[in-house]
């Protein structure tokens, strides 16, 4: 048999394992981008409802806060259904769970957490985006990993300043503050 003939079956092979290999990718990439859409979805939930339940002397900034993040995540949301569908799979409905918070600071510390959860998925997703040759999708994704980094930090600088805005919180909050003579 000669020499090209007797490729040309090896060559179908590794075509073939390149497919799937690419295909497989590609539903992995599906999954994931569902994953942070279920993020998003948790995200615009928590701040909607902590903006309604924030009492205390912040509580119009950090609504103002929450509302401004919670219009960011619906952009997040809306692009990655929308990309999810281009690509043919079936954008999620359900949300994260949304955890409870009752005080400020809870929820501040819930959002940090949630913010700081996107960061990672996004990282990850780009890589995955990139190895798909989803160059588009990965530049935008870039984008919205800067806006949550953005958010990530906000909140961080509203955390480092709180003992200092609000000390008689430090004392419930933190009890090697309580000097126990004060009552
Ligand atoms: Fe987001
Ligand atoms: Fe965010």
């Amino acid at each position: 048999m000669p020499l090209d003939l007797m490729k040309e079956p090896k060559t179908e092979a590794v075509n073939g394992n390149k497919l799937a290999a690419t295909s497989s990718g590609r539903q992995a990439l599906i999954d994931g981008l569902n994953e942070d859409l279920a993020g998003e979805f948790q995200a615009i939930l928590m701040y909607i409802q902590y903006s309604a339940k924030l009492t205390g002397p912040f509580r119009r900034e950090l609504r103002a806060l929450f509302q401004a993040e919670a219009a960011d995540e619906q952009g997040h949301a809306q692009f990655l259904s929308d990309k999810i569908a281009a690509m043919g799979g079936e954008p999620t409905t359900q949300p994260r769970p949304v955890p409870h918070a009752s005080q400020p600071r809870e929820m501040l510390n819930c959002a940090l957490s949630a913010e700081i959860q996107a960061i990672a998925d996004y990282t990850t997703r780009i890589s995955q985006a990139e190895a798909c040759g989803e160059i588009g999708l990965k530049v935008l994704l870039e984008t919205q990993l800067a806006d949550e980094t953005r958010h990530k930090e906000e909140i961080e600088r509203i955390i480092a300043g709180w003992c200092e805005a609000a000390p008689d919180r430090r004392r419930v909050e933190d009890p090697s503050q309580d000097t126990g003579g004060e009552g």
